[in-house]
């Protein structure tokens, strides 16, 4: 993530928070494949680009042992300060600031959508080094018909078609094991992959 993009969504943070970081806001399809992929996760779990920290907090409340983790310290004041019986910390995808093979789940919810394409590789292949066999990510992102920018109201972010990211998915050397896509009225076309390392 670019510090202009730190910037971004540091200047907004409240404004994310109050619009879409609250339990109320999360589409009930969305809720249900995060809650259903956490519950078959057994051992550590890190939410990254958390933002104000309402997935963290519903993992928890699951019985995940989750850690939110973002590099925007707007993002994980508001977080810490809304749901203080949670972890956050400073992290981001590229370095997730944990032992190589050691996560049972990593969560980037709409947070590699911000990553210039030519970086996902990168940050996928930093995934894939922090879990551990049979460990798995759940990666929600904006679908499109190519790889392409946009004007997200924080930031420019990027569409990716489904099977551009699973390609990148799998170069990572992970299993892909669902995808999904949606279009719901007045939203953004949405995928959400999850993909194992091999146990
Ligand atoms: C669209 S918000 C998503 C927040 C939350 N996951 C949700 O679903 O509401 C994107 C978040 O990802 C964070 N972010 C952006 N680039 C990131 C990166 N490379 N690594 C980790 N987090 C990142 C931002 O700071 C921001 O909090």
């Amino acid at each position: 993530m670019t510090a202009d993009a730190v910037r971004a969504y540091g200047a907004r943070a409240t404004e994310y928070a109050d619009l879409l970081g609250h339990e109320d806001a999360v589409a009930a399809p969305d809720r249900e494949l995060v809650l259903r992929w956490a519950a078959e996760r057994s051992g550590p779990v890190v939410d990254v680009g958390c933002g104000p920290g309402h997935w963290t907090d519903l993992l928890r409340r699951q019985g995940a042992d989750v850690e939110g983790i973002d590099p925007t310290p707007q993002m994980l004041d508001l977080a810490r300060e809304r749901f203080p019986a949670c972890r956050f910390r400073a992290g981001r995808l590229e370095d997730l600031g944990v032992p190589d093979g050691s996560l049972a789940g990593v969560l980037a919810w709409f947070s590699l959508i911000h990553t210039p394409p030519d970086e996902v590789p990168a940050a996928l292949a930093s995934v894939a080094r922090a879990l551990r066999p049979g460990g798995s990510t759940l990666v929600g992102f904006f679908t499109g018909d190519g790889v392409e920018p946009f004007d997200h109201a924080v930031t420019t972010a990027h569409r990716w078609p489904v099977d551009e990211l699973t390609a990148r998915l799998a170069e990572a050397g992970l299993v892909v094991r669902e995808t999904h896509a949606r279009t719901d009225p007045g939203v953004r076309p949405q995928g959400a992959i999850v993909a194992d390392r091999a146990a």
